[in-house]
């Protein structure tokens, strides 16, 4: 009889549905050469939208099309603005574009996808950070300071072309939250109740491929190598997100965001802790796989204050004062948190007013989470 871990039977559910989302992925340096090509499957008329900062990955794209680009975008905002989305439409209506192509991180993405959807144009997307959006269908837009997301087949890239070498000058400190980011979907993905088997699996080999990577960046961050496995872990994360739901650090993320316009990625950053001391003693198991996941060890029930020390030690923001968060908004922004958390189930442990009140105290002082 073969002796079961604990940990071994008590990860995951017997019963789920896991649905293959089909997008295609080329991945590689140098692989922006294939940008054109991929795009080239859906029509022959495009439309570019890009970060500023991906000027001459654009440049590159709109040479090897030969006069296929009809339309540029080269400014882009966070959260995706509507009225940013509004004025794309109608440049790339105007250009009768066939096929989108974005360059840049979420917020490109992010703008691509709100034109994707209102032209149902197909997209091919080349991320330039970790975030992740390039692999899902989830689209989001702002408005009057209130942020709405859903899910579209629509908005999923078609192709994801990965290509370490557009990341080389992604600075070191957006390197490093970005990265959290990533591991945050992936630290979820593992919670979620519904995940598969595989899901698990990604979720695992995704916080190992950016946990590996985020110290070799900070050492070298023009190595082409490092990058490429922190760009893997971006695609595994991105993947995870799409195939699994999220919980309590997602969910605050986002009330947050769109409450106080905090910067996405050092949020995810400040919050993981303590969003994963709260789940830890309701799912030891997938606690352990995290921590075993990032190299870190000690008692599961320690993981957020574990988490924290490492975040320390990547020079990442661990306060949410540290990213713009004031003391007058404090109170306000527990109010909301409640108004809108605190009686829903957020499996794998439901956190209640006060829970989120200590959460989101603590995490404004940037304390290390109790274990
Ligand atoms: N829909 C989804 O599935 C999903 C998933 C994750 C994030 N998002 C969204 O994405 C947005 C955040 O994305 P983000 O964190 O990538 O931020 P971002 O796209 O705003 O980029 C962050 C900063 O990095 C710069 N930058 C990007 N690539 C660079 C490069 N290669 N070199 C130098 N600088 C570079 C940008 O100019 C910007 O200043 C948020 O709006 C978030 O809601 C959506």
């Amino acid at each position: 009889m073969i002796e079961k871990e604990p940990s071994e039977v008590s990860v995951g559910r017997a019963d789920f549905v896991h649905q293959w989302p089909a997008s295609r992925v080329v991945f590689g340096p140098g692989k922006i050469s294939v940008a054109v090509s991929e795009a080239a499957r859906f029509g022959t008329r495009f439309a570019v939208i890009h970060d500023p900062t991906a000027q001459s990955a654009a440049d590159r794209v709109a040479s090897d099309a030969r006069g296929g680009v009809r339309a540029r975008i080269g400014e882009v905002a966070q959260h995706v603005p509507v009225q940013a989305v509004t004025e794309a439409v109608a440049i790339v209506r105007g250009a009768r574009a066939e096929v989108l192509i974005c360059i840049g991180g979420g917020s490109a993405t992010g703008l691509a996808k709100g034109v994707a959807r209102e032209l149902a144009l197909p997209l091919v997307a080349v991320p330039t950070t970790y975030a992740g959006s390039e692999m899902t269908s989830i689209w989001g837009h702002t408005e009057g300071g209130k942020k709405t997301t859903g899910r579209a087949e629509t908005v999923r890239p078609r192709t994801v072309v990965y290509d370490p070498e557009l990341t080389l000058d992604l600075p070191p400190a957006i390197s490093v939250t970005s990265g959290v980011n990533a591991i945050a979907h992936c630290v979820e993905a593992m919670y979620a109740p519904e995940s598969s088997p595989m899901t698990r699996v990604a979720a695992a080999e995704g916080i190992r491929s950016m946990s590996r990577a985020l110290p070799g960046i900070l050492d070298e961050p023009r190595d082409v190598a490092v990058r490429g496995f922190a760009l893997r872990g971006a695609w595994l994360s991105g993947w995870s997100l799409e195939v699994s739901t999220t919980g309590l650090h997602h969910k605050l993320c986002h009330i947050l965001g769109g409450l106080l316009d905090l910067p996405h990625s050092p949020l995810h950053t400040v919050l993981l802790p303590y969003a994963v001391a709260h789940i830890a003693p309701a799912a030891k198991a997938e606690t352990r796989i995290v921590l075993e996941s990032l190299g870190l060890t000690g008692p599961v029930t320690d993981a957020g204050g574990l988490i924290w020390e490492r975040h320390r030690l990547l020079g990442a923001p661990t306060s949410l004062a540290e990213i713009g968060m004031r003391e007058a908004d404090v109170e306000r922004t527990i109010a909301e948190a409640s108004a809108a958390l605190a009686d829903r189930p957020l499996p794998p442990r439901p956190i209640g007013a006060s829970g989120l009140r200590d959460v989101i105290l603590t995490a404004f002082k940037g304390d290390r989470p109790a274990a």
